[in-house]
């Protein structure tokens, strides 16, 4: 089951998921909405601690690491996107299952159907009603991440390996055309942003 009112923002590094979960918060806010943007791995204060430890040092053991992610994830929901939810705001996440999905899962060693059964457990009907997925050329990401000078053990990886995350994410969209929508991440941010707008328009209704 999903829940109408949750947005979340997929890609890699530098597709500008930050700036989009932004605008659109600026959008719903401007009709009146109340709106939480968060963030994965984070999002409360244990997750935040989770994130701290993930990010400076990778787990040796792959199924360590995304049982970290789904316990920040967990955490995340039962102390900030189920209330919110809960009292009718609406919810922009930058990051969420498909990321496992795709950082673990297609990128990663991780089984797949293990993935799977952890999100059903922790995710249940808590699914996003909408994802948007931005897609970059490799090149473009890494030269934004670069610029912003916030590499981490994740992004510090080749070109080839940041086009095969690429593909990951497109994959991911087209697996799930229901709730993922693929944008061109490498246009203008309002270029973007018009796009999400559309989308979240045509398929919740919002005006
Ligand atoms: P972050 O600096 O937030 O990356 P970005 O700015 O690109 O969003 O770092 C988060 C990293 O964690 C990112 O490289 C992807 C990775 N990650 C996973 O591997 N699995 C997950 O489930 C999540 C949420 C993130």
């Amino acid at each position: 089951m999903t829940q109408r009112k949750f947005i979340t923002f997929e890609g890699g590094e530098g597709s500008g998921k930050s700036t989009q979960a932004r605008l659109l918060a600026d959008k719903l806010l401007a009709l009146g909405h109340e709106v939480v943007v968060t963030r994965e791995p984070g999002g409360s204060p244990l997750a935040e601690k989770i994130r701290a430890l993930v990010l400076q040092s990778k787990p040796a053991s792959p199924e360590a690491e995304m049982l970290l992610f789904a316990a920040a994830r967990a955490e995340h929901l039962h102390v900030k996107i189920k209330p919110a939810l809960a009292r009718g705001a609406y919810v922009i996440c930058d990051r969420f299952i498909d990321s496992t999905r795709v950082y673990q899962g297609r990128m990663g060693a991780v089984d797949p159907a293990f993935i799977a059964s952890i999100e059903r457990a922790i995710v249940d009907r808590f699914m996003p009603a909408l994802t948007f997925v931005l897609d970059v050329p490799a090149k473009t990401g890494m030269a934004r991440a670069a610029a912003r000078g916030e590499l981490n053990h994740y992004d510090d990886k080749d070109l080839s390996w940041h086009a095969a995350l690429r593909e990951a994410f497109q994959n991911v969209a087209k697996d799930e055309p229901a709730r993922c929508v693929l944008l061109d991440g490498s246009r203008a941010a309002e270029q973007v942003a018009a796009g999400v707008w559309r989308a979240v328009q045509q398929r919740m209704g919002q005006a």
